[in-house]
């Protein structure tokens, strides 16, 4: 396939292996690296990238449109959120038809140019896989509620009701309100971890999971370089054991995926999984486990949360916690296993203004947050408009919400005694819409996404925050993206370093060195809005080469050190520090 095949041969540490096995000149005793692991990928949410048709919904031409921009970023794929048809509830994780794209996303014909196009470009497209549940539009769930006998009747799960007629137990769906709803032509509640239009495909029918390795090999056979599993760790649920997370038959399942479909296939594998623990995460991508590449774990976001009012009522930033967190991950991926690296994504509020600064040092904090995380072990993902610093809507009336958890919660909350004003300022920090106000492009009236009516409110700071803006500016945000992402590629101590973590307890400052094979990389970040003087351990004063910075560059870390504002450098040197590198 040839992904990296146009970024030239200056781009590349010759280390890395192609994203379809044809690489050739691995370095004579070098370990070939899988391309995942040195690429970044950048997620669309298809909605919201780029409207060609006006009618205010973004849409696959729209996205292969813009493959320019992002091949110049330097991404390596692209997770491309649902794009198959879909009657949208939860914009496209309700899936109608596993085979179809939505009409107003385009034609399989333009998802087969997008594939083309992007490949041309050295992007691979990776395919949001989302199989713990379907869409109730689907065929095989009208089929299902015809009644016990019905061909596809089991592909979905069923209860009978409780004894007083109510639901079989007392499991809450993740939208609010109960997990099961009755079809009186059954006689029976069926289960939906998620919205009563998304009700959980039964795992435990063969056919059923025929039918989607079938699926998989039919998008492969088009070209993709893989999936992203939705919340792949409830496949195997225990329904009646009421265990939903984790279940004793999700290892089996995705083991059986990879004989069936992923093994002997040079494709990327993520798993998205909100319940995945240090524990557990090997169990999914280490190495003798045949199961998947890499996790997409929460565990950074969950600590922002109220322990019992859950992401409502957030907790305020706590930098000691974040760090702990983040570098307990890296522990656990040291010798086996892959991580995902993110701060945000469709599901999350933006990062600028969730752990950064959206004010006067909005571009800095951007950089900063960037550096921080790409400059650790995993595979790195930038949700779009994050690679110039795009920031939370406020919207200030609920009317102008659209995500159906946060309509679900929003009853359900005030009824439960929060003021109508907590719950939106909640949804402004935490909710799932931030994130989906429509891609920055221009400062146009429709921000150069759609020439009609968007189909949520664009943020007005799309007059300043803007990808015409910001890619004028060889400061701004999106250089230092392209940067860092440079850097991964070129620099196997950054792609594979060993991790050591230091100045742990320090309320402000992040620091890490990165080491292989004499290499080392050392990276301090000022996470906060104030000049920090900040003394690094002895063992971390060295000269070397600046790689990185947002203020101005440095050669040196030295015992004294004052840190800007949100400052944030890497510098590369050789492990004993005190040796500049030959240029
Ligand atoms: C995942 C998706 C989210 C979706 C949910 C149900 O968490 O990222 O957007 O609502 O699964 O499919």
């Amino acid at each position: 396939m040839g992904f990296r095949a146009i970024l030239g041969p200056a781009m590349h540490d010759d280390l890395s292996s192609d994203p379809a096995g044809d690489a050739v000149g691995d370095a004579p005793g070098a370990r070939a690296v899988p391309w995942w692991q040195t690429a970044t990928g950048y997620q669309v949410y298809p909605r919201s990238f780029c409207d060609s048709d006006g009618d205010g919904i973004g849409d696959i031409p729209g996205i292969t449109s813009k493959l320019d921009h992002l091949a110049d970023l330097g991404i390596g794929f692209i997770w491309l959120s649902p794009v198959y048809a879909s009657p949208m509830a939860d914009n496209g994780y309700d899936i109608a038809d596993y085979r179809a794209i939505a009409p107003e996303f385009g034609t399989l014909d333009d998802f087969d140019r997008l594939v083309a196009e992007a490949k041309a470009r050295g992007i691979g497209i990776v395919m949001d896989l989302v199989v713990n549940h379907s869409s109730s539009e689907h065929a095989w769930f009208r089929s299902a509620c015809q009644g016990r006998d019905a061909p596809f009747h089991d592909y979905y799960i069923w209860r009978d009701p409780a004894p007083d007629g109510g639901p079989p137990d007392g499991r809450r769906a993740a939208f609010g309100g109960s997990a099961w709803s009755f079809v009186a032509e059954v006689g029976q509640y069926y289960l939906h971890l998620f919205s009563p239009a998304q009700p959980d495909l039964n795992w435990q029918n063969p056919g059923l999971r025929a039918e989607i390795w079938d699926m998989m090999r039919w998008w492969l056979a088009r070209g993709i370089a893989g999936f992203r599993m939705d919340v792949i760790s409830l496949i195997g649920k225990d329904v009646d054991g009421g265990i939903d997370e984790e279940g004793p038959y999700l290892h089996g399942f995705l083991q059986e995926m990879h004989r069936e479909v992923l093994a002997g296939r040079d494709l990327v594998s993520i798993g998205e999984s909100w319940s995945v623990s240090p524990e557990t995460a090997l169990m999914y991508c280490g190495r003798d486990r045949h199961e998947l590449d890499m996790v997409f774990q929460f565990a950074h976001v969950k600590e922002g949360w109220d322990p019992v009012h859950g992401k409502f009522r957030p907790k305020p930033f706590d930098l000691v916690a974040f760090k702990r967190v983040m570098f307990d991950w890296q522990a656990v991926m040291t010798n086996d296993g892959w991580n995902s690296l993110f701060l945000t994504n469709h599901d999350l509020p933006r990062q600028v203004s969730k752990y950064g600064d959206d004010g006067e040092y909005r571009v800095r904090s951007a950089k900063a947050l960037a550096t921080l995380l790409h400059l650790m072990k995993g595979t790195p993902f930038v949700y779009q408009g994050e690679e110039i610093g795009m920031t939370n809507a406020t919207f200030t009336a609920i009317s102008q919400f659209r995500d159906l958890e946060i309509l679900g919660h929003h009853a359900e909350s005030v009824a439960a005694g929060m003021s109508e004003a907590e719950f939106i300022a909640g949804a402004n920090v935490n909710g799932r819409d931030n994130t989906r106000t429509p891609m920055q492009w221009t400062d146009a009236p429709g921000a150069g996404f759609t020439a009609g009516t968007p189909w949520i409110d664009i943020n007005d700071n799309h007059v300043r925050i803007n990808v015409a803006a910001d890619r004028a500016d060889p400061d701004g945000v999106f250089a230092h993206y392209r940067r860092l992402i440079a850097l991964r590629r070129e620099k196997r101590v950054i792609s594979h370093g060993a991790l050591t973590p230091w100045h742990e307890p320090h309320p402000q400052v992040m620091v890490y060195t990165r080491d292989l094979d004499g290499e080392r990389v050392t990276m301090i970040a000022n996470v906060s809005g104030e000049e920090v003087r900040f003394a690094p351990d002895p063992a971390l004063v060295a000269q070397g080469v600046c790689l990185v910075h947002n203020v101005a560059p440095r050669d040196a870390v030295t015992s004294d050190l004052a840190l800007a504002p949100w400052e944030a450098f890497a510098l590369l040197s050789r492990a004993d520090g005190t040796t500049p590198l030959a240029a």
